[in-house]
């Protein structure tokens, strides 16, 4: 209001300036032609005044012609305003040739062209006063030409780290209001030199919103609530259905970008925001969950006795050998708190022949091979696997060890030493009967070198009364 009544008053201000001009101009003009154009001294006196006043006559007229073209013609036309640059332009070279025709007119006898061309410290003057206008001028030129952006087109000057839109382009700069809604001029020659990234008004310009989500949300889920919360949001352009993608996998997220189009890019500020809020409510309704930078702590404890297997495990594998059958739920625990797990790998030796041997092994998972070794090589006399047991021969008769026996595949055994049987040989009798079965038949396997041979009665006894004096079992 207040901007257009005091423009309105500038208005009638220059209509009377313009008024007075002409209207002196038209007097002196037909005064001092009649009565003192013969007079020397008074006429020179008189010029120039005479000359300034057709100037400003002319530079009104000049005014006048551009607000005509370009206000009224170019519009009418066009439909949008004209150029600053061009009007001013315009403006310029008009004004120089009415000015030139005015002076040759007056001062027929005083060549300016020379003045121009002849003068070299004139130009060196002008030149030096006038390098950065110059430089913006021109700037401004080849920026009309090239026409990168126009009025009312976004614009990024990356270095300045300058966004804004475009208000016009004038001779010197190009005048951008900021969305804070200040005006930033940048200068035309500042404005070549840089990479200047634009958003044109009449493009469908894109933007890129990020969020994440937790790893255990469906992606397939995502994008189709959050695509459908945001494609029918206020500015986001209907000719093209944004695009939700995955962008990385972090470390405690899934994260997802959005594309989306707008209708206008001036108002991506608001756009984003409001794609950013109908995202939180599209989660929120189905059940989705924003990630938040989390970590997994996998707290280390001191190295536990038995890393392999959990003790409930090992009580239930040892309730599956068939010599330990006779033992109560609690013997089995404390048996199994008793053992050590070891794993091997394939092809690794557990025992040796001929060895010293003070504790016995179950299979607890894989396989390994009973070898003895005799003028061929290694011949393999029993595969035992998982339940079975072996080394038990050197522990309750405290013989060295009869045989190699190699993991078939990685192995883990369960280690029972010395001090755990002779207790629970105290309490289960039965026991030491059961295990000196196996180890005659063993013996006897290997004695006749095969499988599945009968130990005799005696052989068992007498076994079994060596296991007792060894244990010190009455
Ligand atoms: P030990 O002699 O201490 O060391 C080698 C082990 O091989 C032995 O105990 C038995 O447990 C096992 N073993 C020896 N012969 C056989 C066999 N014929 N069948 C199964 N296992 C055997």
């Amino acid at each position: 209001m207040a901007a257009s009544r005091s423009n309105q008053r500038s208005r009638i201000v220059a209509f009377t300036v313009v008024a007075l001009v002409v209207g002196l101009a038209v007097y002196l003009y037909s005064t001092l032609f009649d009565t003192q154009m013969h007079e020397g001294l008074h006429k020179n006196f008189v010029r120039i005044p005479f000359v300034a006043l057709l100037a400003l006559l002319a530079y009104f007229g000049v005014r006048f012609v551009n607000a005509a073209i370009f206000d009224f013609a170019f519009r009418l036309r066009r439909g949008y305003e004209a150029p600053t640059l061009v009007r001013n332009i315009f403006t310029l070279i008009s004004f120089t040739a009415l000015f030139a025709i005015i002076f040759k007119w007056e001062y027929p006898e005083i060549q300016l062209g020379p003045l121009f061309t002849t003068s070299a410290i004139f130009g060196v003057i002008i030149g030096l006063a006038l390098q950065d206008t110059l430089g913006n001028f021109f700037a401004g030129i080849s920026l009309h030409a090239d026409r990168p952006f126009q009025v009312g087109d976004v614009i990024v000057v990356t270095q300045q780290k300058l966004t804004g839109v475009v208000e016009s382009i004038t001779w010197r700069a190009i005048k951008v209001r900021t969305f804070q809604n200040h005006i930033i001029l940048v200068s035309n020659s500042l404005a070549a030199r840089e990479a200047i990234e634009v958003a044109p008004r009449d493009n469908l310009n894109a933007r890129l919103v990020f969020f994440s989500t937790i790893y255990t949300d469906s992606p397939a889920k995502t994008i189709h609530v959050v695509r459908e919360s945001v494609r029918d949001a206020d500015n986001v352009s209907d000719k093209i259905t944004p695009i939700v993608r995955i962008r990385g996998l972090g470390d405690s997220s899934i994260d997802w970008e959005i594309k989306y189009w707008l209708d206008d890019y001036a108002k991506y500020n608001d756009t984003d925001a409001l794609v950013r809020q109908r995202v939180w409510y599209a989660l929120r309704r189905n059940g989705l969950t924003f990630a938040f930078p989390t970590r997994t702590l996998h707290i280390e404890r001191h190295v536990p006795v038995r890393p392999i297997t959990a003790e409930d495990q090992i009580a239930d594998r040892l309730s599956a050998v068939d010599v330990f059958s006779p033992l109560s739920t609690d013997e089995l625990r404390q048996l199994a708190k008793a053992t050590a797990g070891h794993v091997f790998a394939p092809g690794e030796t557990l025992i040796r022949a001929g060895d010293e041997g003070s504790s016995m092994f179950v299979v607890h998972n894989g396989r390994v091979a009973v070898q003895v070794v005799d003028h061929g090589g290694p011949r393999t006399v029993a595969e035992l696997t998982e339940g079975n047991f072996f080394g038990e021969m050197a522990l309750f008769t405290g013989e060295p060890r009869t045989a190699n026996v190699v993991a078939l595949e990685e192995t883990e055994v369960l280690e029972i030493g010395h001090a755990a049987m002779k207790h629970l040989f105290e309490t289960n009798p039965s026991l030491a009967e059961s295990i000196s079965w196996t180890i005659a038949e063993r013996q006897a396997d290997l004695a006749k070198g095969s499988a599945s041979a009968q130990p005799s009665i005696q052989e068992t006894a007498g076994l079994l009364s060596a296991i007792k004096r060894f244990f010190g079992l009455h």
